[in-house]
């Protein structure tokens, strides 16, 4: 039993489906379940502590996220340059009592990475959800695969439903899948998922190939 005398996880799955509700009334832009629960799954996996979202929007894909990460005391970064959706994101971690795994930045990605921005001194992470403008999906890849631990798995939504927008960041991933930098697969479920593994500079095994 949490604090507010409910079991945490039907804490969580009332807020989510509050949540399912007001997506259909506003412009909050979530992940089918399907691709959300995919997700929850990624973050389970006992070697992923620290992820990063890229499009936080009112914290849906991030709550799925977080509770994932509330098993073993991880941490969901997740960036969003609405100020609106952004508060409505603290108050759905709040909600479904999962803030304190939930590090949120009020900013612009790629910006947010750079000399001086909040998450310019983060490495590590373990898995990474992009999810924001699709034609700013190269310029966030540019940044974030750098900040992946070897064998790290970046995930980026809407790569068939809105594939005319996304050429640049296709000609990056095929390029670094040439390079021997990162192995990359498109998943297609839900909007299209492209799977993208980080390859170890060292020419070790790769850790989790797709
Ligand atoms: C598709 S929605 C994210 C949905 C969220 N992942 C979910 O499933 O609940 C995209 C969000 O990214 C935000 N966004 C767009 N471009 C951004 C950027 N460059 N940096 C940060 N956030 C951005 C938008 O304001 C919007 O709220």
């Amino acid at each position: 039993m949490d604090e507010y005398g409910l079991e945490s996880e039907e804490r969580i799955l009332s807020v989510l489906g509050r949540m399912e509700v007001d997506a259909a009334a506003g412009s909050f832009w979530n992940v089918p379940r399907t691709t959300a629960e995919f997700l929850f799954a990624l973050a389970s996996m006992p070697e992923v502590k620290k992820v990063l979202e890229i499009g936080t929007s009112n914290g849906y894909s991030g709550i799925f996220l977080s509770s994932a990460l509330s098993h073993k005391e991880g941490l969901l970064y997740t960036v969003e340059s609405h100020r609106g959706r952004f508060e409505k994101a603290a108050e759905n971690f709040v909600a479904a009592n999962l803030k304190k795994y939930v590090e949120q930045i009020y900013g612009h990605a790629p910006e947010v990475f750079l000399e001086g921005g909040p998450l310019a001194g983060e490495r590590d992470f373990d898995l990474a959800f992009i999810d924001a403008t699709k034609n700013e999906y190269g310029g966030y890849l540019g940044e974030v695969l750098p900040r992946m631990r070897p064998g790290g798995l970046i995930v980026a939504d809407n790569c068939v439903s809105h594939r005319g927008e996304l050429d640049g960041f296709f000609e990056m991933v095929e390029r670094l899948a040439v390079e021997g930098k990162a192995k990359n697969t498109l998943l297609k479920v839900d909007n299209g998922l492209m799977l993208v593994s980080k390859v170890p500079d060292s020419g070790g095994p790769v850790t989790r190939g797709w």
